[in-house]
């Protein structure tokens, strides 16, 4: 298994992987568009210094992700920036392995080494799996979005 940096090259496989993502959660929203949903801006994540896209490789083909991305954090709190962590995907067959958890170790090293120590994510609060792997990782819950469709 290797961890590595995605490259632009990688572009195709990506976004395959981002609409497994997008399949995988679309149970917990019901808002999420039928087609051509796009999450993430991913040659931004892949050429920005402010960003780094983990991909883990088997055999040549990608089958897990996660990224960091550096952000301006509200005035309001005591950090001026913070580290988003996003596109956290492990294929079906490799759940449970501590895949995920060693992505977020890496991106957590990488944000540290740039003096930038607060974390934050997204996840939907039905999503069980991903609630354990994030709780196991040190993340605590916060912020409940809430929301109304007239
Ligand atoms: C969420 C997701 C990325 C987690 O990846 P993963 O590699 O399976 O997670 P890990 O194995 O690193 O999990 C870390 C810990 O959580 C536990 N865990 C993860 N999923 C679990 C499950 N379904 N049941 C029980 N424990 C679970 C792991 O056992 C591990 O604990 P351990 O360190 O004591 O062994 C993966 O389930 C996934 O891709 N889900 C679909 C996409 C998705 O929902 N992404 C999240 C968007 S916010």
């Amino acid at each position: 298994m290797i961890f590595r940096e995605a490259k632009l090259s990688d572009l195709v496989r990506l976004r395959e992987l981002e609409q497994a993502d997008v399949e995988a959660e679309r149970p917990f929203n019901s808002s999420i568009r039928e087609h051509d949903a796009i999450y993430y801006q991913l040659e931004d994540l892949i050429t920005s210094q402010n960003s780094k896209l983990v991909v883990v490789e088997v055999k040549g083909d990608i089958i897990a992700t996660g990224y960091g991305q550096i952000r301006d954090s509200k005035r309001s709190l005591t950090h001026e920036d913070h580290c988003y962590l996003g596109f956290m995907y492990v294929a079906e067959g490799y759940r449970g392995n501590g895949i995920n958890k060693q992505v977020v170790d890496e991106l957590i090293a990488w944000s540290k080494s740039k003096g930038v120590n607060d974390f934050y994510l997204d996840v939907y609060s039905e999503n069980a799996s991903a609630l354990l792997a994030y709780k196991k990782a040190g993340f605590i819950p916060t912020l409940l979005e809430m929301k109304l469709n007239l």
